[in-house]
C-alpha cells in the first residue's frame, strides 16, 4: 500500500471514532422526558416527604413509563439494574426486613424523603454528575408516581 493509501485509511478511521465517541455521548445525554400526570391527584408546589399515591394503581402505571422513559437507561428495564447505578428494587430493603410495624413504617417514610431530595437534586462525585438532577423536569406528581412503580418491584432476596 503507498502512503496517501494509509493516510486516507487513518483518516476515516479517526472520523470513525468520532462518530461513536458521539454515539456514547448521546446516549448518556438522552432528554428526560415529561411524564403525563394529569390522570393524578394534583399535588402542589410545596413537596411532600412521604409517597401520597402508594399503592394507586393509576399511579404505578404512569410512573411505570415515566421510570422507563427516564431512570432506566441508568437503573435498567424495569429497575433491574445492569450494574451501573443502584438497583432500585432494593431501595427499601432494609425496612421490608424490620419486625415491629412501627418501625417499619417510620423507615419507609424515611426511605421516602431520601428518594424525594435524591432524585430532585441528583448526585455528583468532585463536581460530575453521575445521576442528573430532575428538579424542574419531572413534578412532583411524576417523581411520587415513580416512587410507586417502584414499590411495586421490591425484591428483598437478592
Ligand atoms: C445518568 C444515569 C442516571 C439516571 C438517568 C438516573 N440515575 Fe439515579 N443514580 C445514578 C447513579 C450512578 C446513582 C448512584 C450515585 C452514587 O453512588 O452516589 C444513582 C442513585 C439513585 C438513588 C439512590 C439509591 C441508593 O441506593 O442510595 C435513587 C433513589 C435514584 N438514583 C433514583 C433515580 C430515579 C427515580 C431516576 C429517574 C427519575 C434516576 N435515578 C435517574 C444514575 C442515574
Amino acid at each position: 500500500m503507498n502512503r496517501m493509501g494509509s493516510l486516507r485509511i487513518g483518516a476515516v478511521a479517526v472520523v470513525l471514532a468520532a462518530m461513536i465517541a458521539q454515539a456514547a455521548l448521546g446516549h448518556g445525554n438522552v432528554t428526560p422526558q415529561v411524564v403525563d400526570t394529569r390522570t393524578l391527584k394534583p399535588l402542589g408546589e410545596e413537596w411532600l416527604k412521604t409517597n401520597p399515591y402508594s399503592g394507586d394503581p393509576e399511579a404505578l402505571r404512569v410512573g411505570a413509563s415515566g421510570f422507563n422513559q427516564n431512570c432506566a437507561r441508568c437503573h435498567g428495564l424495569e429497575a433491574i439494574s445492569g450494574g451501573i447505578a443502584p438497583d432500585l428494587r432494593k431501595l427499601d430493603r432494609d425496612c421490608v426486613s424490620l419486625a415491629s410495624e412501627e418501625k417499619k413504617q417510620a423507615c419507609f417514610l424515611e426511605i421516602d424523603d431520601y428518594f424525594q431530595t435524591t432524585v430532585r437534586h441528583g448526585r455528583t462525585q468532585n463536581g460530575v454528575y453521575k445521576m442528573p438532577p430532575f428538579e424542574g423536569v419531572l413534578s412532583q406528581e411524576a417523581v411520587w408516581a415513580i416512587k410507586t412503580y417502584l414499590e411495586s418491584r421490591r425484591v428483598t432476596d437478592e
